[in-house]
């Protein structure tokens, strides 16, 4: 049997730590599909297609049991329509745990046979966040190790003063 897990988010954008979690659920499953949620209600720094394309290029190494999507809707929809089984989050530290804890059991609730996994990045990296890496960005800072290369390409094209 082929097992296959998500690993949904906003990615706006993504970071070492999502990078990081996306390889080691990479290794553990059959094939992994990276989710990048489309939410209208939301005004993210890169739309839906930049999103994407930056994930891709980030992940361009990683063989060919990784692919990457738009989504809108529920992430266990999502997850239904690829045949996945799992949805990985990643954890970085305990101050993620409430909303992740919740969001698990909810989507439990909403669809009993997928099970949610989670998995730490590199102990480095439980600072990052899209958020500081985009204000870092903003004012100026190098963020080059903080994010994969197309992505510190992207800020900085971004936010070029
Ligand atoms: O990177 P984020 O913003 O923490 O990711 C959150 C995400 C996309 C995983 C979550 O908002 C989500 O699953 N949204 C899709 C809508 C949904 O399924 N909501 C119910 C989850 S409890």
């Amino acid at each position: 049997m082929s097992r296959v897990a998500v690993f949904p988010g906003s990615f706006d954008p993504m970071t070492m730590a999502h990078l990081d979690v996306a390889r080691r659920a990479a290794a553990l499953f059959d094939q992994l599909v990276v989710g990048v949620l489309h939410n209208p209600k939301k005004s993210p720094a890169f739309d839906i297609g930049q999103r994407v394309e930056l994930i891709r290029a980030s992940v361009a190494d990683f063989g060919a049991n990784v692919r990457v999507e738009a989504f809108d809707g529920l992430t266990v929809t999502f997850a239904a329509r690829n045949g996945a089984s799992f949805i990985v989050r990643g954890l970085r530290a305990v101050s993620d745990f409430e909303y992740e804890f919740q969001m698990a059991l909810m989507n439990r609730k909403l669809e009993g046979s997928v099970e949610t996994l989670f998995l730490m990045p590199k102990e480095e990296y439980t600072y990052l966040s899209s958020r500081i890496v985009k204000e870092i960005a903003r004012l100026g800072g190098d963020v080059s190790k903080f994010v994969p290369a197309p992505v510190a390409k992207a800020l900085g094209t971004k936010f070029k003063k």
